[in-house]
């Protein structure tokens, strides 16, 4: 392909992706804006294939294959709760991809053209790459439960984290200073500080952050592309990688906004991740109460008002179709049925909007946490299905624990509050909720979907009578 038409088709698909974003930022467009996104990867990847100068199809086109057949695999089986893994893993390949296209040109005696500037492109690009690509692994790690999810806050390790960049930059000096490819081994070296650096970062996260460094994460290997394609003189892939980065960045930064939590602390791994104060261990104190799935009916039965909010034990359930009937059966009834959804409710971004979405719960009844807390003192019954730590009332008051100062939908504030879960234990944040011993509050124990199921067949036969 000629460089007109090449630049050409690029230009395309730097429209195509960013469409993809504006339509992926609300629910009604996502579907098409995933299209655009799926169009424009297709075009890049067509027009750089048929490039000039781009052979060795015996390589190419096998390993695009086999590539594209793995990703599909991938893709089509993962659950929506192993989500936030896979993306994860995709991260480390970008990482992993960026190391070795930085290892190739250092070596290509014809892209070496001994420039400071290509030097320290290659340098960013490889320090970026192993920092992704072990921090991604580690973060692979934790999410799928190998790796414990706790923080390792090892002493000094600030001074560490300093030491491992101050040692990266030492080496990219004598690296940059070296002839022709000689700086081979210091470029090794940087690549393995850069590797411990990603490694140690992720490690001292823990917790209730751990969504906030998958989103960082992706922005690193979005930074990484970039400069990735300063290095290759490849336009569409700065484009793509800023784009990525920048997207990343904002997600991250909204995300630590819903949690009350610093951005830099995260960046930093672990900054403040001890709670400001010993946790005092005292355990809540009175009774919990128990309900009955036929006594929530007929709670139901007599309420105005209801709110439903959801969290990870829902998609563990999947009752979000039960939770769809249960809401149609409801507003049939005249009762006035919204949803409350926590920014990091479940364990993706927008991970509740999604099921619902599956289950044709109408958009409209389906509220941010921020546009919902007001309205709870004034409902009647909340249902809250399998959420836990978003609905926590020590967040706001317990200073003690590692999830204090996120903001939490305050469903105590409602006249009955009923609890779908099938124990009593913690959530994500391993952290117990006061929230089960206030007097307006019960658990309906069980699994959501089968606690559902029983609450609609109740409020059916209530009906029918
Ligand atoms: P969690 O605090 O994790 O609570 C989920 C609750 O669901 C658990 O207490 C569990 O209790 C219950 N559960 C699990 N399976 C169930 C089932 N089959 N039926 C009924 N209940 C079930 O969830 P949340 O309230 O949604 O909060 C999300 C947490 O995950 C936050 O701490 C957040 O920071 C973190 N996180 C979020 C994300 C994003 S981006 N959303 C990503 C990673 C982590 P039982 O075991 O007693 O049933």
């Amino acid at each position: 392909m000629e460089q007109a038409l090449l630049s050409l088709a690029y230009l395309s698909s730097s429209i195509l992706f960013i469409m993809s974003l504006r339509g992926l930022s609300s629910q009604e467009t996502s579907r098409r804006g995933n299209t655009y996104g799926i169009v424009g990867m297709i075009v890049a990847v067509a027009a750089l294939a048929t490039s000039t100068g781009v052979g060795g199809y015996a390589v190419l086109l096998p390993a695009l294959s086999v590539g594209g057949f793995i990703g599909y695999a991938m893709a089509s089986r993962v659950a929506m709760t192993a989500m936030p893994e896979m993306v994860a893993l995709l991260h480390s390949f970008v990482g992993a991809a960026a190391v070795l296209v930085g290892y190739a040109s250092y070596l290509d005696s014809e892209m070496h053209d001994g420039g400071v500037v290509f030097l320290v492109e290659v340098f960013i690009d490889v320090f970026i790459g192993a920092l992704t690509f072990t921090g991604s692994v580690v973060a692979f790690l934790k999410l799928r439960g190998q790796v414990s999810g706790r923080p390792l806050l090892l002493p000094g390790r600030h001074a560490f984290n300093l030491a491992l960049v101050g040692g990266a930059v030492a080496m990219g000096v004598i690296y940059a200073s070296a002839p022709g490819s000689e700086g081979l081994v210091e470029l090794a070296i940087m690549t393995g500080l850069a590797g411990v650096l990603g490694w140690h970062l992720v490690m001292a996260i823990g917790g209730a952050d751990m969504p906030v460094v998958v989103s960082m994460l992706n922005s690193y290997s979005g930074w990484t592309a970039s400069a990735a394609g300063f290095m290759l003189g490849n336009d569409l892939l700065i484009i793509t990688g800023a784009l990525v980065g920048s997207s990343g960045a904002i997600l991250s930064y909204i995300m630590c906004k819903a949690m009350n939590r610093s951005i830099w602390s995260v960046i930093f791994g672990g900054f403040g991740a001890a709670p400001k104060k010993a946790a005092t261990g005292v355990a809540p104190e009175g009774e919990v109460a128990e309900i009955e799935a036929s006594e929530t009916a007929a709670l139901l039965e007599h309420a105005k008002s209801v709110v439903i909010v959801p969290g990870y034990g829902m998609a563990v359930a999947r009752a979000q179709h039960a939770v769809h009937d249960l809401t149609t059966l409801l507003r049939d009834r005249g009762t006035k049925v919204r949803f409350g959804i926590h920014p990091v409710a479940g364990r993706l971004p927008g991970h509740m909007n999604v099921l619902l979405a599956e289950a044709d719960v109408p958009y409209d009844i389906v509220l941010e946490m921020d546009e919902i807390n007001d309205d709870l003192p004034t409902t009647d019954v909340v249902l809250v299905i399998g959420a836990n730590d978003i609905v926590n009332p020590g967040a706001l008051t317990d200073e003690s624990s590692p999830i204090y100062g996120m903001p939490v939908l305050e469903v105590w504030k409602a006249a009955r509050v009923i609890v779908f879960k099938r124990s009593r234990g913690t959530g994500y944040a391993g952290v117990d909720n006061p929230l089960f011993y206030y007097a307006n509050a019960a658990l309906l124990l069980g699994d959501a979907r089968a606690s559902m199921d029983k609450l609609v067949a109740a409020l059916k036969g209530q009906v029918v009578t």
